[in-house]
């Protein structure tokens, strides 16, 4: 079954491309010359794209939570973020990758260090990644991380049969002087990368920016020169009308990430204004630190829920409009529309089969409502990523899963020092 409702479908990928979709078998010379699906009984569906991830902090989840983010970042994450050496992102960012596959996800955003480690789990895993250096231009590796951005850029940028990208991930402005921020611009210039920044995720972050700039980060950040150079904005919080004015006026691609913001105790981005003001919004899980999931189908049901429940108005956002924002609208955030989120013939063969069998399945009035409200991610049954079918039958075909547990489990267990 397809999302509009379509009964039952074969699907076929020549290659990384979907080449084929329809209820009857595919004509006989395509049977032949590629890989040839079977969705019968299934719910099929394109990848999630989640537009926000610090894949390698999956060591960090349940290590400390609620509290505030300030709070947060200064006394627990960045002393042990201190200790990390790539080996450790290596292996978490491979757990982070097999979590976001087995749940559905086919795309991720990440910014975060040893990104070259970041890049073999993403090459050797299958998975498709826009990666970026997080740059933190008051710590003491300010010089190196520009470098880094530079070699990873050039290393990695549409490598990895095309599956791997990257953009330059300045962390945010309260965190990069402008002086820093500028020389990213210029690095943005001269390689043609787009930026991936944090931006206005809390009320604190914003006043303080008002008090040392008499401005909005956002405001701040098109002062630079930043929102020029095609900017994905992680969260957009706390936004008043000038600072959406400023993000359509430069189209600036917004990460949603509900939970993250929710369990931070930061507020939650005014999406329908948004999408009102045509504003392309994509959602994420930030971290498996702050979330302690990556599990982006619980942000796709948040994201319809919750504006209805603040609005008052049940027509926000409904479940179809949702489910656009994981998928076509993120690829879209990432610089990837029209080539995934979507399933169509032409498109990247990035697909999820949904197992139909649960109690939660029946009965079948709304395909679309079901995946977003009813379906869980042990619903997941087949994902292929490029043409290549990375989990089977609810196996990882690419990932020792428990090697990667092991891994995971002692070594976020010593960067706390147990
Ligand atoms: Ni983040």
């Amino acid at each position: 079954m397809l999302p509009d409702g379509t009964s039952c479908v074969h699907m076929v990928f020549a290659g990384a491309d979907i080449v084929y979709i329809g209820e009857a078998l595919p004509p006989a010379p395509l049977q032949r010359a590629a890989q040839v699906v079977d969705g019968r009984g299934f719910l099929a569906a394109p990848g999630f794209v989640n537009t926000h991830t610090h894949a390698a902090m999956t060591l960090f989840r349940s290590y400390a939570d609620d509290m505030l983010l300030m709070d947060w970042l200064q006394t627990k994450i960045w002393p042990a973020e201190d200790r990390l050496t790539g080996a450790d992102v290596y292996w978490a960012t491979l757990a982070a990758i097999g979590e976001m596959i087995k749940s559905g996800t086919t795309t991720y955003a990440d910014m975060y260090f040893f990104m070259n480690d970041v890049a073999k789990a993403t090459d050797e895993s299958g998975m498709r990644g826009v990666l970026a250096r997080g740059m933190a231009g008051v710590a003491p590796t300010a010089e190196q991380a520009l470098l880094e951005s530079r070699s990873l850029y050039k290393d990695w940028h549409n490598q990895a049969e095309g599956r791997i990208t990257v953009m330059l991930g300045p962390h945010a402005p309260y965190t990069c002087p402008s002086e820093y921020l500028k020389r990213v611009v210029a690095l943005s210039e001269e390689l043609g990368a787009e930026i991936h920044i944090h931006l206005s995720e809390t009320k604190g972050e914003v006043d303080d920016c008002f008090k040392l700039h008499g401005k909005s980060p956002i405001r701040h950040m098109a002062d630079l020169g930043v929102l020029q150079r095609g900017v994905l904005a992680a969260h957009c919080v706390h936004v008043d009308e000038q600072d959406l004015a400023l993000l359509k006026t430069h189209q600036v691609r917004v990460a949603h990430n509900p939970q993250s913001n929710l369990k931070l105790a930061s507020g939650f981005a005014p999406v329908p204004a948004m999408l009102e003001a045509g504003i392309i919004v994509g959602l994420g899980t930030d971290g498996a630190a702050s979330n302690n999931n990556l599990d982006l189908l619980e942000e796709v049901r948040l994201t319809a829920m919750l504006h209805k429940a603040v609005t008052g108005n049940p027509q926000v956002i409904p479940a179809r409009r949702a489910l656009d924002l994981a998928t076509r609208d993120g690829a879209a955030a990432l610089g990837l529309g029209g080539k995934v989120g979507e399933l169509r013939v032409g498109a990247k063969a990035d697909v999820v089969l949904y197992e139909r069998q649960g109690l939660h399945w029946c009965p079948p009035h709304d395909p679309v409502s079901l995946l977003v409200y009813a379906a869980q991610n042990s619903d997941v049954h087949s994902v292929w990523i490029n043409g290549r079918r990375v989990l089977d039958n609810r196996v990882l075909t690419t990932i020792d899963e428990e090697k990667v547990k092991q891994e995971v489990s002692r070594r976020g267990l010593k960067l706390v020092g147990k």
